[in-house]
C-alpha cells in the first residue's frame, strides 16, 4: 500500500509505477536520508511533537535498518517509490507508530533537498582530494623531468622553448582553480533545507538552527519555497565540474599528441596503455582518448538539467527528479577519471633528446633574436622585421639561428657582437624570462616548490 493512498479509490497502474519511481537509482542516498530522519526524530522530541521514547524508538530502528542495509540484507521496493518512502515504510513494519510519526513536520521536498546536499558535500570532499592527487602527479613528473626543454606552441606551430615542468605547472594551475571552484560551491551545498515542509515552512516549533548543526551545516536555508524549489547547489556542481572535465580533456589531448610517433615527447607506461586487436606494433593512449570523451557526459548533464530546471514554476516539481541521475553520473566520471589520470600521468616515460631535438626546428629563438636587438637599442617593431629577414635567410640556407657564426650573423646584421650566439640559444631563451610566472629553470623550481605545499591544503571539508 502507498504512503499516501488515502486520497485515492484505486490503485496506481503499474506502469505508473514502472515510470516515476526513482529507488533504482535514488536508493544511494540510503545513508544521507537515515541521518536526516534520525536528525529530524530528535527535533521532533525536542520540540514535544514526538516523545522521548518514540525519538529513541525511531533512532534505533533507523541505525538498524541501516546496517542492515549496508549488509545487504535489505531489498527495496518499486512500489514505494524513492528512497524517502523505502526508508519510512521499512522504519514503520519494523517499530509500528513510532515510526509512522516520522514524517510530521517534514515533506519529501525538504527531505530530498536535504539528502543530495548532504551527499554532495560528501563528494566534493572526495573530488578535491583527487584533484590534489592529479595535481601531485603532474609535479612528480615535473620533478622527474627536471630541466627538459620542449617547443612551446600557439596555434600548434613552434612558438618558444619551454620548460616541460612549465607546462605541467599550467594544469597544476587550472587544477587549483578547479579545487577553488569546488570549495566556493560546497559553501552554497553545505545550508540545510530542513524545516521548509513541502514549501511553505512548517506549523510546528522546529528548531531548525538545532538540526543543521547537528548535521554539520553552516547554516539554515531563509525562504522555504526557494529551499524547495533550488537546484543551483547541483547546477555549480556541475558547472565546476564540466570546466574541471575541460581541463583534464586538455591534457589527455597534450599527452594523446606528445606520445604520437611524430612527437614522441613522452612514453606510456605499458601498464596504462592499450594495444590493437589487429596491428600488433600498436601501443594506443586509450586511457586518455576515454578520458578526453568522458568530459562530453559531463557537458550534457550540466546542459541537461539547466533545461530541466529554466521552465518550472516555484516550487517543486516532479521534473526535478531528474537531477539524480545527472548528478551521480557526473560525481561517478569525475571520480574514475581523476582516479585514472593520476597514475597515467606519474608514470609518463620523458624523453627530453626528443623534446630538445624538436627545439631545433622552427626558429624557436627568434623572439630572442628581436630582444636581443631591442637591448642594442633598436625600437622592438624594427627588431622584429629585421629578424624575421634573418629567419628567411636561414630557411633558404636550411639552417637554424644556432648554427649562425658571428661572422655569418655580422653580414647579416653588423650591430651584432658576440652576445647574439648566446641570447638565441635554448638556455638563454628560458634563462632570461626569470620574472614571476615565466619559464626560466630556478623560476619554474621555485614554483614547483610553492605548488609541493599549496596542494597539500584541503579547501572543501571532509564529511561522511
Ligand atoms: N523522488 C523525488 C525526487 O527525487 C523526491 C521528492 C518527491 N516529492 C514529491 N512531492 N513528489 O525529486
Amino acid at each position: 500500500m502507498k504512503l499516501w493512498s488515502g486520497r485515492f479509490a484505486a490503485a496506481t497502474d503499474r506502469r505508473v509505477d514502472d515510470f516515476h519511481s526513482s529507488i533504482a537509482f535514488d536508493s544511494r542516498l540510503y545513508r544521507y536520508d537515515i541521518r536526516g530522519s534520525q536528525a529530524h526524530a530528535r527535533a521532533l522530541a525536542r520540540a514535544g511533537i514526538i516523545t522521548g521514547e518514540e525519538a529513541k524508538a525511531i533512532i534505533e530502528g533507523l541505525e538498524g535498518l541501516l546496517m542492515d542495509i549496508e549488509a545487504g540484507k535489505v531489498e527495496f521496493s518499486k512500489e514505494a517509490e524513492d528512497i524517502h518512502m523505502n526508508i519510512e515504510a521499512l522504519l514503520t513494519a519494523r517499530i509500528g507508530t513510532a515510526g509512522a510519526k516520522l514524517h510530521t513536520a517534514r515533506s519529501r521536498n525538504d527531505q530530498v533537498a536535504l539528502d543530495t546536499r548532504m551527499y554532495l558535500r560528501h563528494e566534493l570532499g572526495v573530488i578535491e582530494s583527487l584533484l590534489a592527487g592529479l595535481q601531485t602527479a603532474c609535479l612528480e613528473l615535473a620533478g622527474r623531468a627536471g630541466m627538459a626543454v620542449m617547443p612551446g606552441y600557439t596555434h600548434l606551430q613552434p612558438a618558444q622553448p619551454i620548460l616541460f615542468a612549465h607546462h605541467l605547472l599550467a594544469y597544476v594551475e587550472m587544477l587549483q582553480r578547479d579545487r577553488e571552484r569546488l570549495a566556493d560551491c560546497f559553501k552554497r551545498v553545505n545550508v540545510c533545507p530542513l524545516g521548509s515542509g513541502a514549501l511553505a515552512g512548517v506549523p510546528y516549533p522546529l528548531d531548525r538552527q538545532a538540526v543543521a548543526k547537528e548535521l554539520g551545516f553552516a547554516g539554515i536555508t531563509r525562504n522555504s519555497l526557494d529551499a524547495v524549489s533550488d537546484r543551483d547547489y547541483i547546477l555549480e556542481f556541475m558547472a565546476a565540474a564540466a570546466i574541471m572535465m575541460m581541463h583534464i580533456s586538455r591534457l589527455c589531448e597534450d599527452v594523446v599528441l606528445w606520445a604520437t610517433a611524430e612527437f614522441g615527447f613522452v612514453e606510456l607506461d605499458d601498464a596504462f596503455s592499450t594495444g590493437s586487436s589487429i596491428m600488433p606494433q600498436k601501443k594506443n593512449p586509450d586511457v586518455a582518448e576515454l578520458a578526453r570523451g568522458k568530459s562530453g557526459r559531463v557537458f550534457g548533464h550540466l546542459l541537461g538539467l539547466l533545461s530541466v530546471m529554466k521552465g518550472l514554476p516555484l516550487a517543486y516539481n516532479k521534473d526535478m527528479q531528474e537531477d539524480k541521475e545527472a548528478l551521480f553520473d557526473t560525481v561517478d566520471t569525475c571520480k574514475a577519471v581523476l582516479t585514472i589520470m593520476a597514475p597515467m600521468i606519474s608514470t609518463l616515460q620523458v624523453n627530453r633528446e626528443r623534446m630538445e631535438k624538436a627545439c631545433r626546428r622552427g626558429f624557436l629563438t627568434a623572439t630572442d633574436l628581436a630582444d636581443y636587438l631591442v637591448r642594442k637599442g633598436l625600437p622592438f617593431r624594427k627588431a622584429h622585421e629585421l629578424t624575421g629577414r634573418v629567419v628567411r635567410k636561414c630557411i633558404e640556407q636550411n639552417k637554424t639561428l644556432e648554427e649562425l657564426t658571428l661572422p655569418e650573423w655580422q653580414e647579416l646584421l653588423p650591430m651584432v657582437d658576440e652576445e647574439v650566439l648566446r641570447a638565441v640559444t635554448l638556455h638563454g631563451a628560458t634563462a632570461a624570462r626569470k620574472l614571476p610566472g615565466g619559464t626560466a629553470p630556478e623560476t619554474v623550481a621555485a614554483a614547483v616548490a610553492e605548488a609541493r605545499k599549496t596542494v597539500l591544503i584541503r579547501l572543501v571539508p571532509d564529511h561522511d
